[in-house]
């Protein structure tokens, strides 16, 4: 189950019990059937969307680029327009999931993409300009430093955030972030008024931008508009904690889809929208102001043949095998790739594998636990104290257990670009993948599609998304300390030709349900919405 041949042969399999096989666990049963499981049986899958005539606008809180600055390069001037694709820097795709995942629906359709640049705007600065970046028209959207904090960091981050993920850090709530979210969320809905053609299909993600829909029908009601959370939607009770609780439901209403990653996070949403607003149910839709609001299920998925493409590069393997190497060729390498957040459960991770080493079930000198911790909101609240939390147990762990030769746990705290992640995953014998919530988890899902030799386990949190579909995984209780250590036991230790079929299956399902997929089933429920006649 090691990288390819990087690791010396695995010993012979302890005559250890196994943990239950992922689908022996059960998860609640929501009133609507998991679709992936419905398609597994019936549906063809979709590859490519159907070509559109429809001029696509995406609204999402980022622009799908980041400036890069060649070395060499100054920083940009004070003066300079950050939307300029001239002069200093240059602008390339953001690492992860949105933009790869509507590439072929960009592909087939004029496309624009409201965004923020990610860093902020002088309120006396020029209005930034949009450009052209590999065929989309991006528009960028300017928000202050003040804005950042009230928006970004407070409201989105520091009330929204911990509370859809079922309140792990306490949410704040605060009415001056409040009002800089509606404001910003005001000038995203202004904005793509102003860009969308007649008719155009707008499609809104996620949790920062909640109010767009609803702002932006007000402004433009002949667009079909669709809007999808890429975090949980959490039980009525912890919603309905929010004081706005009322305005974010009918910004929401305000769309023609309402798209969640799982049929739990629909169900929640409509008995809310039922409370909240009285607004009543028709089969899974929702009736609301006169409309009727579709809510469903739609699954994200990654760009599953990427990942395997870059997975069998011989550049890729050859990687993988040097990793192994500079790790001083351990027997069992540990991975875990993660923002530096406090959903994603790596201070358990990290009790856990102390608990193994100190009981003597993992060798500290012939295994190595890789955590690479990407850096993330450091401003927002609850981020720089889990860093710190985060360090001190990796630092203890390598106190008792490293030696002058090596370090029981690597801990990097930095991004990896896409070819050295697919690297990591290959040298990798188990991938931990262990949040206390997450919407989906691409993760998860990349590590499968990178193990294109079958060799791999991945271990994973029952509250990820992901769980609801990768049901052959290692599947674990992520607050439960002892599981986490029995499932690490049960991957280093267990029956390898159990996990090879496990991964086998695994694979099928991300290729299946990639994130052509994905775009395409929402794209088709949008489109099929009868247009306004104006
Ligand atoms: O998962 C939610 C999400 O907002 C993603 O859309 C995004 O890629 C990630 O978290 C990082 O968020 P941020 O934009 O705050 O860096």
């Amino acid at each position: 189950m090691s990288s390819p041949s990087a690791a010396p042969p695995r010993s012979a399999p302890a005559s250890r019990a196994t943990l239950p096989a992922g689908p022996e666990l059960s998860f609640p049963a929501p009133d609507e059937p998991e679709p992936q499981l419905e398609r597994q049986t019936i549906a063809p899958p979709i590859a490519t969307p159907t070509p559109r005539r429809r001029h696509l606008v995406v609204v999402a809180n980022r622009l799908p680029v980041r400036r890069v600055f060649d070395s060499g390069d100054d920083e940009p001037a004070e003066d300079s327009n950050p939307a300029s694709t001239t002069g200093t820097g240059r602008w390339e795709r953001s690492p992860g999931g949105l933009v790869s995942a509507l590439e072929p629906v960009v592909r087939t359709s004029r496309t624009s993409w409201v965004g923020w640049t990610g860093s902020p705007d002088e309120p006396s600065a020029p209005a930034l300009e949009a450009f052209e970046h590999e065929g989309i028209d991006l528009h960028p959207v300017s928000i202050t430093a003040a804005e950042q904090q009230g928006f970004y960091e407070g409201f989105s981050n520091g009330t929204l955030w911990p509370l859809y993920h079922d309140a792990i850090f306490v949410p704040q709530f605060h009415q001056a972030w409040w009002e800089a979210y509606e404001a910003v969320n005001r000038r995203f809905a202004q904005q793509t008024a102003a860009v969308a053609s007649p008719g155009a299909t707008v499609w809104i993600h996620d949790y920062q931008l909640q109010l767009v829909p609803k702002l932006l029908r007000e402004l433009r009601p002949d667009l079909q508009i669709g809007f999808f959370l890429h975090i949980p939607f959490p039980a009525q009770e912890l919603f309905l904690r929010l004081p706005w609780r009322a305005e974010l439901t009918e910004g929401l209403l305000g769309a023609d889809v309402v798209g969640f990653q799982t049929a739990v996070g629909a169900d929640n949403f409509r008995l809310v929208a039922r409370r909240v607003l009285g607004a009543r149910l028709d089969g899974r839709h929702l009736l609301h102001g006169g409309r009727r609001i579709r809510v469903g299920t739609y699954p994200a998925g990654i760009d599953a043949a990427r990942i395997r493409a870059i997975a069998t590069e011989p550049a890729t393997r050859a990687r993988a095998v040097e990793i192994r190497h500079e790790l001083g060729d351990p027997h069992t390498v540990l991975l875990g790739v993660d923002r530096l957040d406090y959903t994603k459960g790596i201070e358990v991770r990290l009790r856990a594998f102390r608990a193994l080493l100190e009981s003597g079930r993992i060798d500290p000198s012939s295994t190595v636990f890789v955590q690479i911790a990407q850096p993330s909101r450091d401003e927002a609240p609850g981020y720089a104290e889990t860093r710190a939390l985060v360090e001190q147990m990796a630092g203890a762990i390598n106190g008792d257990f490293g030696a002058l030769g090596g370090t029981a746990v690597k801990y990097l705290h930095q991004g990896q670009d896409l070819h050295e992640l697919v690297a990591l995953y290959l040298a990798a014998d188990v991938m931990l993948v262990t949040p206390f919530r997450d919407g989906m988890n691409l993760v998860a899902k990349e590590y499968v599609a990178a193990r294109v030799d079958l060799d791999g386990v991945l271990i994973l949190s029952e509250f990820a998304g992901a769980a609801h579909q990768m049901r052959q995984a290692v599947l674990v209780n992520p607050f439960d300390v002892r599981a986490l250590e029995a499932a690490v036991d049960e991957a280093v230790n267990g029956d390898r030709r159990q996990h090879r079929r496990r991964m086998a299956a695994l694979g099928r399902g991300v290729h299946r349900d990639d994130a052509a997929w994905w775009a395409g089933q929402f794209l088709a429920d949008l489109e099929a919405v009868p247009p306004v006649s104006t």
